[in-house]
């Protein structure tokens, strides 16, 4: 068996132009895959096209879709099946963070965080897993976070923490029906990693100071970086993984051994 091989395998990055998952859709591309990223703004959807072209020399095709809106996940399945003819990797990199203290949060912002990190990942895998199934087989991995293990200190995820253990329940859960069908199930829990969803955070927490705290606490001494999350993305998605299935692997430079 070619444990890693993952050339002319059918894959779908929705969030694949966000910071963490446009490094892992670049890895696919660099495997060999045929990579479609999906998310809602096309402007961001062409500018990460072009950098994985400018870096791979190959670019991957793009579909918008809300995630959080089941007609349009629907139509995203139907779109990417007629480009790829079929689905076998799903990789769910959308998400939100929205940080107040829990005594404080807008129960507003609260859904939409919820609803984007949980209801459009489900709606993701609800759809791309029903075609999967058809094909009694596919890969399934999603972005979650060591939020879902680990809680902070410092006040403001109640809301994100929330999410990221519920996905981690809904892995487990995923990876239990799909699992008869040939599918697996998995997620990454990555640390602290400056993408655009976190650098307006590191700044109001004191930028380089606190840059410098995140690498300090880790057992890598070093911050994470997008390019961190990519092997174990691909582990989740080769043949290695085939028995692996309801997991959370974490790439966070041991922060949750010393947690
Ligand atoms: N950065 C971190 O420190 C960190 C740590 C642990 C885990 N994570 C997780 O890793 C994943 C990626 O995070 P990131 O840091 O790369 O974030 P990011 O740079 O903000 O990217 C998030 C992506 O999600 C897409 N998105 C948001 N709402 C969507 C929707 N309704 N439908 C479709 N796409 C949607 C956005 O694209 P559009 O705006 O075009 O829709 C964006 O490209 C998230 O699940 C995050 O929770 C991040």
């Amino acid at each position: 068996m070619d444990y890693f091989n993952l050339k002319g395998k059918n894959v779908v990055a929705v969030g694949g132009a966000g910071g963490i998952g446009q490094a892992i859709a670049q890895g696919f591309v660099e495997a060999g895959a045929n990579v479609i990223i999906a998310s809602r703004k096309e402007e961001s959807l062409k500018r990460a096209q072009e950098e994985i072209k400018a870096a791979t020399g190959i670019a991957p095709d793009y579909l918008t879709v809300d995630a959080v809106n089941e007609d349009s996940v629907k139509a995203l399945v139907e779109a990417s099946v007629a480009k790829l003819g079929k689905v076998d990797v799903l990789l769910c990199c959308q998400g939100l963070n929205k940080k107040f203290p829990a005594q404080d949060f807008p129960m507003d912002v609260y859904e939409q965080v919820l609803n984007v990190n949980v209801l459009g990942v489900m709606c993701c895998c609800k759809h791309f897993g029903k075609h999967m199934m058809e094909n009694k087989y596919g890969k399934i991995v999603i972005l979650s976070s060591t939020r879902g293990k680990v809680a902070t200190k410092a006040p403001g995820n109640a809301a994100y923490a929330a999410t990221k253990g519920a996905v981690d329940m809904l892995v487990r859960q995923l990876a239990s029906e799909y699992g008869p069908y040939g599918i697996t199930v998995n997620a990454l829990g990555p640390t602290v990693t400056e993408t655009p969803m976190m650098t307006a955070v590191i700044e109001q927490r004191g930028g380089d100071a606190y840059r410098k705290s995140l690498a300090d606490d880790l057992p890598m001494r070093r911050m994470a970086v997008p390019e961190d999350c990519v092997g174990t993305a691909l582990f989740l998605a080769a043949p290695a993984s085939d028995f692996v299935t309801g997991n959370i692997i974490y790439p966070d430079g041991g922060l949750t051994a010393v947690r």
